[in-house]
């Protein structure tokens, strides 16, 4: 077989992804963006989330409430079916936003929901003095319920 005629494209294009990447920053400027479609009247916590997909395409969701309280859904699920239901699955990272420069990291549901997909999923958020900071996902939610559990073998 010729050198680089198998594997060397997708190495090829996984560096020219990487060079394309958003960084923390670029990240959660996209979920400030998405922040601003949340639907949010009742709770008036207008939410946004981004996730960066392997190949640097970021997918963003907002918030959305309901009249029924209960139906409501978090922009970091929206986000997460919104890839899914594209097709894309291969989550690096997601920053969230909620309120001006301030952040909150996921709430327990989104994290389980990131889990199925992204166990190693990295998690930006802003803490209270408005920096970016960051926790691997599997920090913020130690014992997921999954597959392995689900089949006992784990
Ligand atoms: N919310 C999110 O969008 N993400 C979270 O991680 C926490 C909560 C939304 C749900 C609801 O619309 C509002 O924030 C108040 O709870």
């Amino acid at each position: 077989m010729r050198r680089g005629t198998r594997g060397a494209r997708p190495a090829r294009r996984r560096r020219a992804a990487a060079r394309r990447t958003a960084g923390p920053a670029a990240l959660m400027r996209a979920a400030e963006g998405a922040r601003r479609q949340a639907y949010a009247p009742y709770s008036r916590f207008p939410v946004g989330a981004a996730i960066l997909l392997r190949d640097g395409r970021i997918v963003t969701g907002c918030n959305v409430e309901n009249a029924s309280y209960g139906l409501a859904v978090c922009a970091e699920r929206n986000a997460v079916f919104k890839a899914v239901s594209q097709g894309d699955r291969d989550f690096v990272a997601i920053a969230v936003t909620a309120r001006e420069g301030r952040g909150a990291p996921p709430c327990g549901s989104c994290r389980q929901v990131l889990h199925e997909f992204a166990p190693g999923v990295v998690v930006y958020w802003r803490n209270a003095r408005g920096r970016i900071v960051r926790s691997p996902l599997h920090d913020l939610l130690p014992l997921p319920f999954d597959l392995a559990m689900l089949r006992g073998r784990r």
